[in-house]
């Protein structure tokens, strides 16, 4: 039998890594943040100072990406053996992972990394395409999204709770931004898997979206 995979795809700001890591943690399966990956390959690329337009180039880092994944309550990420987990989260890096993201090519190298994180006893799996194109046989779906301005609102709580300078007007520009490049690129967009199901984060506490989805998968 093939290793159970459940799979939370979702705009940026939805909450997928809270409610993914939370889903992982109570099943005691593994967890895969594919965001993370393209992030990091945008890190990379940065590091050799590649020009994300050059496609031979970008994909040539992503074949030689070395990331190892450290789970713990947050998840740190380690770059050709350097802590890379400060720059993950930055808005910049977030952009630049998305017009990467966009290259067929970059998508195709990166799509047997995100599937070797399949093991057993299972595996949670967050991200944009995880439903539609790298586990379409997942047991369970979930789209999970909320309004532009709620996710910004979030994002902005966050920031200056971290006693970070934020804009909220600039926040929302950037997320509603970000959302158009995911939903209109033609390689893997943003989309719901037919069989998914549709959670609107908007008005509903995190606590009752993890119970929504630990229901569903049981
Ligand atoms: O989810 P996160 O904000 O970390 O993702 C950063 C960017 O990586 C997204 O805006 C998207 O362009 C890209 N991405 C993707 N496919 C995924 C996960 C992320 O294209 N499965």
């Amino acid at each position: 039998m093939s290793v159970p995979v459940l799979t939370i795809d979702g705009p940026s700001g939805a909450g997928k890594g809270t409610v993914s890591r939370a889903v992982a943690k109570i099943k005691g399966w593994h967890y895969l943040d594919s965001g993370s990956i393209y992030r990091a390959l945008a890190i990379a690329a940065a590091a050799a100072k590649t020009d994300l337009q050059d496609v031979a180039a970008v994909t040539e880092v992503a074949e030689n990406l070395q990331l190892t994944f450290v789970c713990g309550d947050e998840l740190t990420v380690i770059l050709d053996g350097r802590d890379i987990t400060p720059q993950l989260g930055l808005e910049s890096t977030g952009h630049a992972a998305s017009i990467i993201a966009a290259l067929p090519a970059v998508r195709r190298v990166l799509l047997q990394k995100q599937q070797d994180f399949r093991k057993p006893p299972g595996l949670v799996a967050d991200g944009r395409d995880m439903g539609t194109v790298v586990f379409p046989d997942a047991v369970c779906k979930v789209f999970l999204t909320a309004s532009a301005a709620k996710r910004a609102e979030r994002r902005y709580k966050q920031l200056i709770e971290k006693g970070i300078d934020a804009n909220l007007c600039q926040i929302t520009h950037e997320i509603e931004e970000r959302d158009r490049r995911d939903q209109e690129r033609k390689a893997a967009p943003l989309a719901m898997a037919e069989d998914a199901y549709y959670i609107d984060s908007s008005t509903l506490p995190v606590g009752d979206v993890i119970a929504e989805v630990i229901k569903l998968i049981s």
